[in-house]
């Protein structure tokens, strides 16, 4: 398996990720997508958008504000409980997160532990910062919410949302009131959420600023197992869907001492990396915290009144929850391979062709007897239906090999058999096996072939 690091300057090589504002040294936590990494992700954007709300009838979208009314995380339990454990070097003054720290270093778990445990586990085993070996403070909360400042002057401090669910519930009753959906149904919203990560790390696994997919499905009380299997089941298949590999995906459930403060039951699909298995995606049973919490801060009626029992209720809810950037990781690492062809090392990215940045690259063998004017004839017939890269420059094994690296499923070249009868030769990524198909079944075989 690729190591983050090896993926992460691949990734730099390739035009797909850079660190952001890099010229002035970078900023820990924080990523700019390249030409072929912006395709990529819109991909798989698509394809959960597709997946959760152009497939269900009983879900719809919504697109809330980063930038929310203060009130809004006091109520959510942000404010006193969104915290990690911070642990600073006395001497180079290095901030750690307690708990990876004692992880690492212990080998052990420290799910639940509080700031006392995690202190007293430091001092007893005489823990040293891990860069200079120096001497570690105390242990001490961290909150993870960016806050900011609304207007001018002093302005009204607030906070940059650490997850995009609670813009879900601040709208639930505008969807009850404006859409015609009923109890169980589902709001979904892509989009940034921000987190101040003690100590981001492993590319884009811990960033301080992340796109998160997440749905929330509103329930009777008595139909949140149900539904919780369903979805837990649903979103799991969507994974192999896509092309990961099953052996590297599992589903993990939280012991009572991991839950979040909001969750009666939670599950993680987890993912087996280079630095181990770890959480991909969460689906939890939120129970009514949310909207009963919204409900008391803002003194408004959260309730859902059900027209066939004519009972008012606050709605259990079912919340899947992936982060965008974290699953693009995970199918780059699972797709990426190195191979041995006649000696030479061939990287290439095995990712499923929904995802791929290009559907296909259109080559001229070479770069002239005409060649490539008929290519960009065949360029111009494929664009209108598939993204296409298109390259008449350099060997034609260069070429090919560029376009394996960034996962490109299908390579067409147009060679001089092409201007005799009118065929092109199609190269499959995965096998590098070539085979000639007439110009006017070009599209059809290529819709077959990406997506059967
Ligand atoms: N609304 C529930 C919620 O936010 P979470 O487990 O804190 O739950 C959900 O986050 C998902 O968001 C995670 O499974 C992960 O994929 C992604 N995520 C969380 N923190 C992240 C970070 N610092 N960088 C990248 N992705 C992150």
């Amino acid at each position: 398996m690729v190591s983050i690091e090896e993926l992460t300057s691949f990734c730099k090589r390739r035009g797909i990720i850079f660190p952001s504002s890099e010229i002035y040294g970078g900023l820990a936590g924080f990523f700019d997508y390249g030409p072929i990494g912006i395709e990529m992700i819109n991909n798989i954007r698509n394809e959960w958008w597709k997946a959760i709300v152009h497939s269900n009838l009983d879900i719809v979208g919504i697109n809330g504000a980063i930038i929310t009314h203060p009130k809004v995380w006091e109520a959510s339990g942000h404010v006193d409980e969104f915290i990690d454990f911070l642990v600073e070097c006395k001497k180079c003054k290095e901030k750690f997160r307690a708990d990876h720290l004692i992880e690492e270093k212990l080998k052990i778990k420290t799910e639940g532990l509080k700031e006392k445990e995690l202190n007293e586990l430091i001092k007893k085993n005489k823990l040293k910062c891990p860069k200079c070996k120096g001497e570690l403070g105390d242990v001490h909360e961290f909150n993870l919410m960016f806050k900011t400042k609304v207007g001018p002057g002093d302005g009204e401090t607030t906070y940059l949302r650490p997850e995009t669910a609670q813009l879900i519930y601040l709208n639930f009753k505008n969807v009850v009131d404006t859409s015609r959906q009923k109890i169980p149904f589902g709001i979904a919203q892509i989009g940034k959420a921000f987190r101040n990560e003690i100590s981001p790390r492993n590319f884009l696994f811990r960033m301080r600023e992340f796109e998160q997919m997440e749905m929330q499905y509103f329930v009777k009380k008595e139909d949140a197992s149900k539904f919780f299997e369903k979805w837990q089941k649903a979103r799991f298949e969507w994974y192999l869907s896509l092309g990961i590999n099953k052996k590297n995906l599992r589903v993990r459930e939280h012991v009572k001492k991991e839950l979040a403060h909001y969750a009666k039951k939670a599950v993680d699909i987890e993912y087996k990396f280079d630095f181990g298995w770890k959480e991909i995606e969460g689906i939890h049973n939120r129970g009514d915290w949310d909207l009963s919490q919204h409900e008391k801060f803002s003194k408004k009626d959260l309730k859902y009144f059900d027209e066939e029992t004519k009972k008012k209720f606050i709605p259990w809810i079912i919340e899947t929850s992936a982060g965008l950037d974290r699953v693009f990781l995970t199918f780059l690492v699972d797709a990426y391979h190195e191979e041995k062809v006649k000696g030479e090392k061939r990287i290439v990215l095995k990712i499923h062709p929904k995802i791929a940045a290009y559907k296909a690259a259109i080559f001229p063998l070479v770069n002239k007897d005409g060649l490539p004017e008929k290519a960009r004839e065949v360029y111009n017939l494929v664009k209108g239906c598939f993204l296409c890269f298109y390259d008449e420059k350099g060997s034609i094994g260069r070429r090919y090999r560029r376009m394996d690296e960034i996962g490109t499923p299908f390579c067409i070249t147009i060679d001089h058999q092409t201007l005799e009868d009118n065929t092109v030769t199609v190269r499959n990524r995965d096998t590098m096996e070539q085979k000639r198909v007439k110009i006017d079944e070009l599209l059809n075989e290529l819709y077959k072939s990406l997506y059967s």
